[in-house]
């Protein structure tokens, strides 16, 4: 696994993450979740998307265990939710977030979703917790074009790291204008939900046929999909351990002209402006 992508300063990042939704959600899973994402770990998918939310802060318990003695390979992501975005609000989520994770900094944080907390409030408290260390980048998620370009003119909002927004072959409005947009700002998106949640997606003949022709399964060719362009960070969830095998290997499937032209056919780019796709 060799792909990576570059955040605004030039730092590079994994391109494949892991991504943590719905884990820590109950005692009995959690230990094949932490060994999950060790194997992951081990195969080189070394980026770990989590959030306060997820689990009600399980997630960030299961991760701590995951990546516990092996700090230093990995980059990790965790969210604020929007009613915690306040001056005061996210250096507490965030003070409460590490204390989870068991770290003392985040390599990114991100406000997990536009809420009622004015944006340069947030954007204050960010910088502030990158000053003083506890966290290495800040970034948003769920923000369509118009929220970006409204934190580009905040003071300090071009330090934005990403966006982490929802993208695979279904939804794929954002190529229209979000993702050229951020390409433009040099702001990596993290695509979210990449296999379509292992539902309907995975049954798609146009990705049954590609993956036919690189002896692949069609979730490893929705995420070689996510990662085609070299701009976008895609943070598949897996519990299962042949998923997350099979998600380290799809780095390595590199799609020809006639498999992206097989896809668009069944999954066709946009043609219009579409409002974000959200879950
Ligand atoms: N910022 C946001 O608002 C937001 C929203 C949604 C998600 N996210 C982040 O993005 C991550 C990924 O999105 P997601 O969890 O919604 O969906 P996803 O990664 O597209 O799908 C996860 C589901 O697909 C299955 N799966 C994974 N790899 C597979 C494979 N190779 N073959 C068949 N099935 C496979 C998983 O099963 P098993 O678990 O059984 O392996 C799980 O049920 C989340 O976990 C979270 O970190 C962020």
């Amino acid at each position: 696994m060799k792909r990576h992508v570059r955040l605004p300063d030039g730092t590079e990042v994994p391109a494949l993450g892991q991504g943590t939704w719905h884990m820590g959600e109950t005692r009995r899973s959690a230990a094949t979740e932490v060994a999950a994402l060790k194997l992951g770990i081990d195969l080189g998918i070394t980026l770990i998307d989590t959030a306060e939310m997820y689990g009600n802060g399980g997630a960030e318990e299961v991760v701590a265990q995951a990546i516990a003695g092996q700090r230093d390979k990995v980059f990790i992501v965790s969210k604020v939710y929007p009613h915690n975005a306040s001056r005061t609000g996210v250096p507490a989520a965030c003070e409460r977030s590490l204390k989870r994770l068991g770290i003392d900094r985040l390599d990114l944080y991100l406000l997990h979703w536009r809420g009622s907390h004015p944006l340069a409030e947030t954007v204050e408290a960010f910088e502030k917790l990158r000053e003083t260390g506890k966290i290495r980048y800040w970034g948003v998620s769920n923000f369509d074009t118009d929220d970006m370009q409204e934190l580009a003119r905040l003071k300090h909002g071009g330090a934005c790291a990403t966006n982490q927004v929802l993208y695979n072959p279904d939804t794929r409005g954002i190529e229209f204008d979000l993702l050229p947009w951020c390409r433009g700002h040099a702001i990596p998106v993290m695509a979210y939900s990449p296999v379509g949640q292992g539902g309907r997606l995975l049954r798609s003949p146009a990705l049954a046929a590609v993956a036919k022709r690189h002896n692949a399964s069609p979730a490893q060719i929705a995420i070689a999909w996510s990662l085609r362009e070299g701009h976008i960070i895609s943070i598949p969830k897996a519990s299962d351990f042949k998923h997350v095998r099979e998600n380290a290997a799809a780095a390595d499937v590199e799609l020809t002209a006639e498999d992206l032209a097989e896809i668009d056919t069944r999954h066709p780019p946009p043609a219009q402006k579409e409002s974000l796709g959200l879950l």
